[in-house]
């Protein structure tokens, strides 16, 4: 009796454990098969491949790509524009706030981002132009940087306000050239980015031919030097927050659709 009883618990659990198909974490997910593939089981899936390329990119080891595979535009636009980018990007600026709100901050607390693709969003940019698969058109995305009417990211939007109602000063430093300086501070004052400490633009006649990661690292080294502390960096590209100086937390946004070393 006591055995016939074991026997029948065990079974129980087997087959509850087998019915644990994701349900409880509200999608019905199927376990992939975590079998050894060949042949014909190797075969590509667009979407499934698309979104390990994704993967890849975002954690740094698809690097120095010129522009997004063809096969995934459809996969990268519908990520784009669909719930996954803002909730990524939700995700990030999130930890950022949780971070430092822990923090006494002081005078001298500052936090870096990035403009394109961090504080800015060139999407209605790429919407036009495939995604990233068209090889970036230096003179097409001037002009659309020109126009300045690039909307906020909302979730660093988020961040931003909350950083400044803590206390917390903002330094903007982007690859933007100091020609285009006046028109980005006029688009971010117009996407709600009111103020800010400092806004600092590419000087091309000493960064001319140098890295996004040689630029900032320097720049981000003078501002310690002038007594700043960094308290977060965040930027959509590794090269905003690799190298020197890179500030107590980093922060990676997603970006899918350009690759800026
Ligand atoms: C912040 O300041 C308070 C009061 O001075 C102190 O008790 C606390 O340990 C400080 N926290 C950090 C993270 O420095
Ligand atoms: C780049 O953009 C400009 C302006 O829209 C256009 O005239 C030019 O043909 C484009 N160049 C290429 C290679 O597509
Ligand atoms: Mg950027």
């Amino acid at each position: 009796m006591k055995l016939i009883s074991i026997i029948f618990f065990v079974a129980t659990i087997l087959i509850a454990s087998n019915e644990c198909d994701g349900l409880e974490h509200g999608s019905n997910y199927q376990i992939f098969p975590l079998r050894m593939k060949s042949g014909l089981g190797g075969h590509y899936i667009p979407d499934v491949s698309c979104q390990s390329w994704r993967l890849g990119v975002e954690a740094h080891n698809v690097i120095n790509w010129k522009t997004v595979p063809q096969e995934c535009e459809t996969y990268i636009g519908n990520y784009m524009v669909g719930d996954q980018y803002r909730s990524d990007s939700k995700t990030v600026n999130r930890e950022g706030y949780l971070y430092a709100r822990t923090l006494n901050i002081t005078n001298y607390d500052i936090w870096v981002f990035d403009v394109d693709e961090t504080t800015l969003s060139n999407l209605p940019y790429y919407a036009q132009h495939g995604f990233g698969v068209e090889p970036y058109n230096e003179t097409a995305f001037n002009a659309w940087v020109e126009s300045g009417v690039a909307p906020p990211l909302p979730e660093t939007l988020k961040l931003y306000n909350k950083l400044v109602s803590l206390g917390v000063k903002i330094v903007f430093i982007t690859g933007r050239p100091q020609k285009q300086r006046d028109i980005t501070a006029y688009n971010l004052k117009q996407a709600g980015y009111y103020k800010w400490e400092k806004l600092i633009t590419k000087d091309t006649s000493i960064y001319g031919g140098k890295t996004a990661v040689t630029y900032k690292s320097s720049e981000r080294k003078k501002l310690e030097e002038e007594g700043y502390r960094i308290i977060g960096n965040s930027g959509d590209q590794w090269s905003d927050i690799l190298g020197t100086n890179t500030g107590l937390r980093t922060y990676k946004l997603p970006d899918p659709v350009y690759y800026i070393s």
